[in-house]
Formats: structure tokens, C-alpha cells, sequence
């Protein structure tokens, strides 16, 4: 225990969050969870008696920060607090195994994603154990998935105490905000060369929709003014109320029962056997049952499995944002192939017509890697077109980084140089730059309802320097100091941010605003 700490507080908390929503989602629920067990949270990690590390591992550069903070960890601890107590969780914690504490003795707990709900045991744990002679160690606490994939597709999850974690979440607008996550789909199938989300997060399962239906009212309730739905390939959505669970929790379809439905080629909506919930079924329960939402989100989307059921449903439900996140790594055949995409060009080119057609005014973002294996010029420049043409709202760029324990990282070499990576990156960015500022220009002139997040990221940086300034340590309670106007930031209902000047009591509202310019990746307004 911190000693400066009355003995009858409980344990302090600090939770740092790497890596991507699914990570935000997955700490906000194990907060929850550790503050219904009576713990408190710190934002100084030196106050704290319990810190966690909530990893990510899609690439090397984000588990560097994390293996940094824990080798300084090592020595505070060592010098300072041998009782202070280290857990690395998430992505890092599967991918590594065991093998983690064994580098990193410094270490006291892990837990994998798929593990979360064991974090308030093995903190309790550790807390009870004695400090053992052995310079000061105790025995690590493990929760990982490892081979056991005993959390099986579909039934199975209405039971799981994972499934419980998410149900049991308290969402306070105050601390929370007004924009909340739900999970609908844990894991992925899809085994993309490059990537090592299904060996950190395991195979698809799907919640049951009513459990999220559920989750989403309740957010609604407390306050949530809009919820993205989460998943990796959140299109993929499906749940089959026929399916039955074996002895050993593998899901086995019932005969006549669709599980994995091919809509690959878009056409005609896929016809379901009944008791089977699509993603388009699934927005409609949402859009229809919880008519107080105003916004309903979803990422991220393969591009494969994406039918005119989903886009017809978009366009027909007025509470779901017309906006796509659909990455497509890379404009070349030949690469994709080599990705194990699963899908060319000319298909994804074809989705895109698709959804432009079906929902009017849709904006769509992508994603890429630069620099995979073999990448040649040409495929770069097949890239470099696609984006050109294809009038994306925005792109995030990734150089290609090889991950241990993915098929690329065996079998293929990581033969791009750096540098050439790096000018690829450039390249493509600035392409990116050039159609984003044409997709933003468009909106000039018009009249968009924004949700607005808080004071833009100018605006923070303004006012933290005017703090410093002024001496103050935390921020003013009088706004006689702050500017009558604040630059506000937040997003119109196709993902766009825009700026414009209001006042921050506004933070978690819907206001309309006109847009008066547009720069690359932001648009100006004056809110009406
Ligand atoms: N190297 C670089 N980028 C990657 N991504 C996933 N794995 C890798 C990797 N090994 C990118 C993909 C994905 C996004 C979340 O991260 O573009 O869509």
C-alpha cells in the first residue's frame, strides 16, 4: 500500500489505454467493474498502488511504448515501491504468454482480452500475496485465452462472464461523456496475413442481440446521446437462435440453419433462415427499439461481407449515421492476395459504387499498409490511383510492421526498406490530403447538425497555456479568464470535424451548424 495513503482507503488504480476502441471500450469496462468493487482511479501514476497497462499490439511501434513504460516500471518499483503492483493487459498480454513475467519479473499480472472479467480476482490476488524474499517478487497472476477457445460463437456468450462485463457496465454521461461504445462481436476469422488480432482476441463471437439491444437502452437511459457499435468485422454480424451448443461449447448449426451466409456480391438481400439476426437486422432492432437514440455508428467493416441489406437499412433508418469505415490496405490485386484479403479491386471499387448509390451523401474512410512484403512500385501506384479516385473523407496510413506469430512474419520477408516505406507513407498521405480536401469543400454552403465533443484540440491547447501562465494548477472555476467564445469540435453525422465557436456547455448536444469553409481534414462553421 502507498503509505501516504490512510490504510483505510482502498487501492488506487491508474489505467493507461493504448491502441484502438475496442481497447477504450474493453478499460472502461474493467473501471467499471473494479469501481463496483469499491477501488479508486488516480490520474497520476504516482499516487496510484495499481497500475495497468491496457495493450495493443497491431503493431511493433505501439507495444514499444508499452515495454518502455514497464522497464521504467522495473526500476521506480525496485527503488521506490517494491509493493506497487504492474499488470499488463489486452493484446500484449496474449501475444507474449507466459513468457512476459519471465522477461519482465517486474510484472504481477496479466489478463488477455478475452480474460477481462478475471482482472478484479488476480488484482486481489496479488494484493494478498506477500512480497517474497526473491528481491521483492511475487508469483505472477495469469488469465490468458492461449489454445482454449472455450468462449464458442454464439450461445455460448449469452453465458460467459465476459458477456457479464459488458452488461454490468455503469455509464455516467459525466465521466464518460455523451458518446458511448457497445461491443457486438469479440474476435475475428478473417486471418489476414499481416495481422494478429485472431491470435490476441481469438475467434468471432457474436453477443446476442437482445443483450445488446439491451445495453444499448440502458445507455440511452443514462444518458448517451449516440453509441457506435464495435466489432472487427462488425458486417460479419450474425446470431443464430437455432444453433446449439455442444458438450464442448462449439456451436453446431441446426440442419436448415444459415451460419455464415456468402454476400460477397452484394444483389439481393440474403434470405435467413428465421431466428437468425444479420447486421442489418440488427441496426433495425436498434434504430426501432431505442427511438431516443440519435445516433447510431458502427466500426469497423470488411469489405467482403457487405450486402444491399445493410446499405438499403442505413438508408432507410434516419438515426443511423450515413458513414462507413471500410479499409482496404491496398489498391493492387497482387497484394491483396498476399494479405489474404479476399476480395480485389474491382469488388471493393464495386462496394464503394454500391454504397454511394444505395445511401446518398454516405462518406466513407479507409485504411492502408504501406510497404508489405514485395510491395513493388506499381502496386504503390495502384494504391496511390485508388485513393485518388476514390474520394475517401479520410485514409489512416500504416507502414507494413511484422508481427511474430502471423503468416507474413513466417514466410514472407520484410524486404521494403524503411525509407522507402516511409516515402510511400508521404506519398499516399498527400494523395489523401488532395481528395479530402475536395470531399470536405463540398459541404460548403450547407447546413449540417454537428455532435459536439468539447472544445477542439486548438482550443484545450490555448487555454492549458493561459493556465500555465497564470500559475494556475488546475483548471479555472470562474470563465471569467476563458474567452467568451470557444473553438468547439465535433462531427457531423457523416464523420466529418467541424469547428466552430460556442459555448462548451453545448459538449454533448446536437447543434446545426452552416459551413463556411473547409480545410483537408476539418470543416469551418457558425452554428445556428
Ligand atoms: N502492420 C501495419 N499496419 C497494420 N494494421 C494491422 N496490422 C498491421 C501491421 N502488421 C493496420 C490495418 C488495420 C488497422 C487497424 O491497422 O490497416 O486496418
Amino acid at each position: 500500500m502507498n503509505t501516504e495513503h490512510p490504510q483505510t482507503l482502498p487501492p488506487a488504480i491508474f489505467l493507461e489505454t493504448f491502441g484502438c476502441q475496442m481497447n477504450e471500450l474493453d478499460s472502461q469496462l474493467v473501471s467499471d467493474q473494479l469501481r463496483a468493487l469499491g477501488y479508486r482511479f488516480t490520474d497520476d501514476w504516482q499516487q496510484a498502488d495499481v497500475i495497468l497497462y491496457n495493450t495493443c499490439s497491431v503493431r511493433e511501434h505501439a507495444e514499444q511504448k508499452v515495454w518502455s513504460r514497464v522497464g521504467i516500471l522495473g526500476d521506480y518499483k525496485r527503488e521506490h515501491r517494491p509493493d506497487l503492483v504492474l499488470g499488463v493487459i489486452g493484446c500484449m498480454a496474449e501475444r507474449d504468454g507466459k513468457d512476459l513475467v519471465r522477461r519482465h519479473p517486474q510484472v504481477d499480472l496479466m489478463a488477455g482480452p478475452a480474460e477481462l472479467d478475471k482482472i478484479p480476482h488476480l488484482i486481489d490476488n496479488v494484493l494478498r500475496t506477500q512480497l517474497t524474499d526473491r528481491g521483492g517478487l511475487r508469483a505472477a497472476q495469469i488469465a490468458l485465452q492461449g489454445d482454449n477457445q472455450r468462449r464458442a460463437t454464439t450461445l455460448q456468450a449469452a453465458r460467459d462472464s465476459l458477456e457479464l462485463i459488458d452488461l454490468a457496465r455503469s455509464f455516467s454521461p459525466e465521466r464518460d461523456g455523451r458518446s458511448a461504445y457497445v461491443r457486438i462481436t469479440r474476435g475475428c476469422n478473417k486471418y489476414c496475413t499481416y495481422c494478429v488480432v485472431p491470435f490476441t482476441r481469438g475467434r468471432e463471437v457474436h453477443r446476442p442481440p437482445a443483450s445488446i439491444v439491451e445495453e444499448v437502452r440502458r445507455l440511452v437511459d443514462a444518458g448517451a446521446v449516440e453509441v457506435t457499435l464495435l466489432g472487427q468485422t462488425v458486417n460479419h454480424y450474425h446470431f443464430d437462435t437455432n444453433a446449439a451448443v455442444d458438450v464442448d461449447g462449439v456451436t453446431q448449426p441446426q440442419i436448415g440453419s444459415v451460419i455464415a451466409p456468402n454476400r460477397g456480391t452484394g444483389g439481393p438481400s440474403p434470405v435467413f433462415a428465421p431466428g437468425v439476426t444479420s447486421f442489418a437486422d440488427l441496426l433495425r432492432q436498434i434504430h426501432d427499439s431505442v427511438p431516443d437514440l440519435q445516433r447510431l455508428r458502427f466500426v469497423t467493416s470488411f469489405p467482403r461481407d457487405f450486402g444491399d441489406d445493410i446499405l438499403t437499412t442505413i438508408r432507410d433508418c434516419p438515426r443511423i449515421c450515413p458513414y462507413l469505415h471500410l479499409p482496404v490496405q491496398s489498391g493492387s490485386d497482387r497484394i491483396l492476395a498476399g494479405m489474404n484479403r479476399g476480395y480485389t479491386v474491382a469488388q471493393y471499387r464495386d462496394l464503394l459504387e454500391r454504397a454511394r448509390r444505395i445511401i446518398p451523401g454516405v462518406e466513407i474512410a479507409t485504411d492502408i499498409i504501406t510497404g508489405f512484403p514485395g510491395e513493388t512500385e506499381d502496386d504503390h501506384q495502384a494504391t496511390l490511383d485508388l485513393l485518388t479516385e476514390s474520394q475517401f473523407k479520410n485514409a489512416y496510413i500504416f507502414k507494413y510492421s511484422a508481427r511474430p506469430g502471423t503468416v507474413a512474419f513466417d514466410k514472407l520477408e520484410d524486404d521494403i526498406p524503411d525509407t522507402t516505406k516511409r516515402r510511400r507513407n508521404r506519398e499516399l498521405l498527400d494523395a489523401q490530403n488532395a481528395a479530402s480536401a475536395i470531399v470536405h469543400a463540398r459541404y460548403i454552403g450547407r447546413t449540417v447538425p454537428v455532435f459536439v465533443e468539447g472544445a477542439s484540440r486548438k482550443e484545450q491547447k490555448k487555454q492549458q497555456r493561459s493556465r500555465v501562465e497564470l500559475g494556475w494548477e488546475t483548471p479555472p472555476t470562474s470563465t471569467a479568464v476563458v474567452e467568451a467564445t470557444t473553438q468547439l469540435s465535433g462531427r457531423t453525422p457523416t464523420d466529418l470535424i467541424t469547428l466552430f465557436d460556442g459555448d462548451e456547455s453545448l459538449a454533448g448536444s446536437i447543434v446545426n451548424v452552416r459551413i463556411t469553409g473547409a480545410a483537408g481534414l476539418c470543416l469551418f462553421g457558425e452554428m445556428i
